[in-house]
């Protein structure tokens, strides 16, 4: 039987802290990352290069399965994501772009479309995922599910400073709504909504630091992962003949 990558989904909105809590994670971990956002990201960012409409949802779902996404997270949560092989820079981080990402996510064919390009992306020894329904839709049998979420003031400054960091020229007041319309958009439509799985754990990180929010995480993911691999060696002994029972 073969084994099961075991996969760790961070779910959350805008601002929540899961794109540099999952990086830290990845790396501490030496598993993969997969930053879902950047598929979509990278979508509207090449149907605009390529002058298509995307409203045009025929063209934009073709684009969508054929792209190559990698994700190489970076120490201070600045993941490098690689589309087709190009380094995409900052071009992907502005809210411009994550508008009409978030336009497009809306549509069910295009999000078939890249559901198996995300669940490629589980390979040993582990797979971070973080996104809106990693552990509602692309990965359902996750190790751990995590719910991320803070005070929408809270999210919005957090995104005024990464933005300003990458030396964006921002708003804070102007953020704060488009954030709240994006993740209103992203809760409220009908294919893979923004909204916890029955079975994630919510952590509020309004008021924690990022390596208290990494910490807890990881003590979640633990025992998990024991219960896991002892799962998998009863398993594997049981179907070689062997006697699996505790003692
Ligand atoms: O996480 P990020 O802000 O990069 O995501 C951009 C947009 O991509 C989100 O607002 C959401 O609409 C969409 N998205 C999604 N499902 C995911 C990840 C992102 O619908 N798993």
């Amino acid at each position: 039987m073969p084994s099961k990558v075991p996969v760790l989904c961070l779910d959350g909105p805008s601002g929540s802290g899961k794109g540099t809590v999952g990086q830290i994670c990845a790396q501490r971990l030496g598993w993969q990352y997969l930053d879902s956002g950047a598929i979509y990201r990278s979508l509207a960012f090449s149907l605009r290069q390529a002058g298509i409409d995307a409203a045009d949802i025929n063209s934009a779902a073709q684009q969508a399965a054929q792209l190559q996404v990698a994700c190489l997270p970076g120490p201070d949560g600045s993941a490098k994501i690689m589309v087709n092989g190009v380094d995409t820079g900052q071009d992907l981080r502005t809210e411009e772009i994550g508008e009409l990402a978030s336009k497009l996510a809306s549509e069910p064919r295009i999000r078939d479309a890249v559901l198996a390009a995300q669940r490629r992306a589980r390979r040993p020894p582990g797979l971070v995922a973080d996104g809106r329904d990693m552990g509602t839709t692309v990965f359902p049998d996750a190790t751990l599910k995590i719910f991320l979420t803070a005070a929408p003031q809270v999210r919005a400054e957090r995104r005024y400073k990464q933005l300003k960091l990458k030396g964006f020229d921002v708003n804070l007041a102007h953020l704060f709504e488009v954030i709240q319309d994006r993740d209103a958009r992203d809760a409220q439509r009908s294919a893979s909504p923004l909204v916890p799985a029955d079975d994630a754990v919510t952590l509020d990180t309004s008021d924690l630091e990022i390596n208290e929010v990494v910490s807890r995480v990881l003590d979640l993911l633990q025992p998990r992962l024991v219960h896991e691999r002892a799962g998998r060696t009863s398993i594997t002994s049981a179907s070689s003949g062997g006697d699996s029972r505790d003692r």
